[in-house]
């Protein structure tokens, strides 16, 4: 069986810098994938050469079975590989539920009463049901960060990509992202880059660590977390400070 993305060899360099280097790993739905590794190490480049906004110097991606590493983004997009940013950008005057029904509709190509219902399921599936005739820019910001995710659902993401989404929040808002997050990879595949170590270990099944586009180690959390290459490359922090 095939995993639903599977990146191998991928290679890309900015001049003197190696941003992926024969990174190979594969992901599925059910698992969420921890992504980490001091700053300019490439993960976000590497986000990018997934989502098809970056073009590789080598290596292949599929998704689904299909190659896609020479596809555009919009269709990687339309296909299910959805980002999120770690600065929300909900429509500011549209409200919540609208913006999940013009995500369903452009995203996930829906039409009509389809469309509606799903943008109900999934204000319903992100406790966002009360909050439904809020607008966009009126929200919190874990609620905006809840409803970029919900977005991401509505349009019919398989594959998510969360780049350091998890900035601006406080300690107990970072437990429930990272609890949603639990919720959202039992029907999708998640990677995550985030540089808090706890919050990666509370929803990641795998933690990949890269450096200089190298990928070092792909493993358990704990044993990442924990590893004395860890350690090293963040300088001598204790590993829990470290990611
Ligand atoms: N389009 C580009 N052109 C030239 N250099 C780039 C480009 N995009 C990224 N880089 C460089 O590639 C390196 C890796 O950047 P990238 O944003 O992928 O790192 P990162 O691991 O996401 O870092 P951070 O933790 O700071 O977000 C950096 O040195 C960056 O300056
Ligand atoms: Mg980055």
């Amino acid at each position: 069986m095939t995993a639903l993305l599977e990146v191998t060899g991928l290679s890309k360099r900015f001049g003197a810098v190696v941003v992926a280097d024969e990174v190979s790993f594969v992901i599925d739905i059910g698992t969420c994938l921890g992504m980490i590794g001091p700053n300019g190490a490439g993960k976000s480049s590497v986000f990018n050469l997934i989502a098809g906004t970056l073009p590789p110097d080598g290596g292949s991606i599929r998704f689904d079975g299909v190659d896609v590493t020479r596809v555009p983004s919009f269709r990687r997009a339309r296909a299910g590989i959805v980002r999120a940013f770690q600065i929300p950008q909900p429509f500011p005057k549209l409200t919540v539920y609208e913006n999940l029904l013009v995500a369903a509709q452009y995203g996930g190509g829906l039409a009509g009463s389809a469309a509606e219902e799903w943008s109900v399921a999934v204000l319903r599936k992100f406790g966002l049901a009360d909050k439904a005739e809020l607008l966009g820019g009126r929200l919190t910001l874990l609620d905006r960060k809840r409803l970029e995710l919900a977005k991401a659902v509505a349009s019919k993401a398989r594959l998510l990509l969360l780049d350091e989404i998890a900035g601006g929040l406080t300690e107990r808002e970072v437990e429930e992202l990272a609890a949603l997050i639990v919720e959202l990879k039992r029907d999708h595949a998640v990677i995550w880059i985030e540089h808090i170590a706890h919050a990666l270990r509370a929803a990641s099944d795998r933690i990949l660590l890269l450096h200089f586009g190298k990928k070092l180690l792909d493993g358990p959390p704990g044993e990442v977390l924990s590893s004395p290459v860890v350690r090293q490359i963040y300088m001598g922090l204790a590993a829990d400070e470290a990611a």
